[in-house]
């Protein structure tokens, strides 16, 4: 149909007759003389139509060219000349096509928005071919496709194994809800779609396959974000005899190649981090670098005040108080204050002290008058804090405090514009094996139950479980958690301890992973990995805040693909079929 594209035409080509197909970008009539921007996927060039140029047919040329409408399937044949008003903005803008013929091969009706920059989310969802149709888009799942080629060149040359793993499969524990699939030929019995292949990447590796890897769906019934579909991508990767520095310095080396690769970014050698210092410091187990403001406990200077809030904590095993200095944060009003404290509030804080210095010197603060003299001074001191700034303080249990204070930390960092340019790529290590579930009254993994302990002992694991730390590893980048994975357990005795820990039974976990425990048995080499998050790394490749926009066709935060109308209901026969009875609302 065509001899060229759109975008490509360029200066070697003037005087040549081309042929291009694309979508009328714009039209503009200036009476007589006619411009279209011709667009395809690889870009724009302007089409004219003149009555000066002689030739037969030019009366119909010039006709068509006044009827193109926006969003028309054109092809065009034309001669390529230079422009006389070159535009700069676009690669072939030394160029434009002197239309000879113009065919509208189907004509566009009047569409339902025009540029994406105006166009509400849902509206563009709704009609997401013409969204993805926008350079911007196509831009973006560009850099999605090229990511995914160079991680698998890269890992087919290191002598990677790719292996696809079942979708209807049992349920594999990641912490999310599983998405249930009705099996026909067994009635009342289901299939649970992945929530990641992890289960049959370690049965691989007793398979004797060494290193495998897969560009896996994984389907997670949770709460929708920014950073988080129902249906994502992991580039899965499991070796056997491997520790965990083998694991991480292999995947640093290519996460660093791709981000060379692909977005012409050099990531240097990642520091490594660990949970508690991660914690302590960032209030956040996957902390943003770029923000150079960090957390300074204070339990040691204020616990000999009269402020019940601090005293009840300070010091007290679960407990924390800590402060956070905001460099010229005195420049916040009551109000502006108030929106820190909601902030916090929604990661659980029951208040967001605050203290601010002004230039002077001068102290305003609604705590001040709960130290002895001198005390107040001697705490904003410790904390850094000079003329002009802000501190906030938490208090409350170590998790809570360091969850709201990470959050403040990170609004006051993107609000005062101190979020560094570039990238901050690290390793969090060391994780907690288990964490403490109030409300249930057991412990769950942190990871996921096949993640190996530090202690390679049933025993001592049982004897300090709340403290015991994990094999387990996070790849964070600029504030994602970009991967995480894990050495595992390889011995069915550590593996059935663990399952005890967790509250599972040895009935259940039988029912549940006895093929897991099982092949344990036989021979299972030591083995780990990880699994890192694509439409994450492409979002932050290209350049935008939300997966939705790496992803051709995303749910909605409510969990509905607005084009084809999933979910939906259906037919009652084909329920019966699947013998499945629906309990409606009332
Ligand atoms: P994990 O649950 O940490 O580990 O997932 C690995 C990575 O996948 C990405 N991710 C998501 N991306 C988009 N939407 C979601 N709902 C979502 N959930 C997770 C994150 C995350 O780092 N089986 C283990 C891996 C292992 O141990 O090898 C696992 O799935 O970037
Ligand atoms: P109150 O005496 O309750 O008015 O609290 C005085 C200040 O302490 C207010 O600014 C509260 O927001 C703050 N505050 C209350 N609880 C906490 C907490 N757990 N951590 C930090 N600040 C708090």
């Amino acid at each position: 149909m065509r001899t060229h594209y759109c975008g490509l035409v360029d200066e070697a080509l003037i005087g040549q007759t081309v042929t291009l197909c694309g979508w009328a970008d714009v039209a503009r009539d200036l009476g007589g003389l006619c411009f279209i921007d011709l667009r395809d996927h690889e870009g724009i060039v302007q089409v004219v139509a003149e009555p000066e140029a002689a030739t037969e047919g030019n009366a119909e040329v010039i006709a068509a060219a006044a009827a193109v409408g926006y969003e028309d399937c054109l092809r065009v044949t034309g001669e390529v000349r230079r422009r006389e008003a070159p535009n700069a903005k676009i690669p072939t803008g030394q160029v434009e096509v002197v239309a000879r013929r113009i065919e509208v091969l189907n004509k566009a009706e009047p569409l339902p928005f025009h540029s994406h920059e105006n166009a509400g989310e849902d509206v563009r969802l709704k009609y997401r071919y013409l969204d993805l149709r926008t350079p911007e888009m196509q831009r973006r799942m560009r850099v999605r496709t090229k990511l995914v080629r160079a991680l698998r060149r890269w890992l087919d040359e290191a002598g990677f194994q790719d292996i696809e793993t079942p979708i209807l499969t049992k349920a594999t524990p990641e912490g999310a809800r599983d998405f249930l699939v009705p099996a026909r030929m067994h009635p009342g019995e289901f299939y649970a779609l992945p929530q990641s292949p992890q289960l049959f990447k370690q049965i691989l590796m007793m398979a004797g396959f060494d290193r495998y890897y897969q560009i896996a769906r994984c389907f997670r019934d949770e709460a929708l974000r920014a950073d988080r579909q129902l249906e994502f991508t992991q580039l899965d990767i499991e070796c056997a005899w491997v520790g965990e520095r083998d694991v991480q310095d292999a995947t640093e080396a290519m996460i660093r190649a791709v981000f060379r690769e692909v977005a012409d970014v050099e990531l240097g050698a990642f520091p490594r981090m660990t949970y508690a210092e991660a914690m302590r410091r960032y209030g956040s187990d996957k902390p943003d670098l770029r923000i150079p403001l960090e957390l300074v406990d204070v339990d040691a200077l204020v616990k000999d005040s009269e402020f019940k809030v601090f005293t009840d904590w300070a010091g007290v095993d679960g407990g924390r108080v800590c402060a956070l200095r905001v460099p010229g944060g005195a420049s916040l009003s009551r109000k502006q204050i108030d929106e820190y404290a909601a902030h916090a509030a929604k990661y659980g804080a029951k208040g967001l002290a605050w203290a601010k210095l002004a230039e002077n010197g001068d102290v305003s603060s609604p705590i001040a008058k709960f130290f002895a003299d001198g005390a107040f001074a001697a705490l904003l001191a410790h904390v850094g804090a000079g003329g002009g700034d802000l501190v906030f303080f938490g208090a409350g249990n170590y998790a809570t405090v360091s969850d709201f204070m990470g959050a403040v930390r990170l609004k006051a960092g993107r609000e005062f514009g101190l979020v560094a340019e570039g990238w901050a790529p690290l390793w969090v290590t060391d994780f907690p094996m288990f964490e403490w579930d109030e409300e249930a009254g057991r412990y769950v993994a942190l990871h996921h139950p096949f993640t190996a302990p530090a202690v390679d002992d049933e025993a001592a694991l049982r004897a300090n479980a709340r403290s015991a730390v994990s094999r387990g590893y996070d790849m964070v980048l600029n504030g994602n958690e970009i991967g995480g994975g894990s050495i595992r357990i390889h011995r069915s005795s550590m593996q059935s301890a663990v399952f005890e820990l967790l509250g599972i039974g040895a009935d259940e976990a039988q029912a549940k992973f006895g093929f897991l425990l099982d092949a344990l048995k036989y021979g299972a080499p030591p083995h780990g990995g990880i699994a890192f998050g694509v439409d994450r790394i492409a979002a932050l490749m290209a350049g935008t805040d939300s997966i939705r926009d790496v992803i051709a066709f995303p749910k909605t935060t409510t969990a509905q693909c607005l084009m084809t109308g999933a979910p939906s209901t259906v037919p009652e026969s084909q329920l019966a079929e699947v013998h499945v009875q629906v309990r409606r609302k009332q």
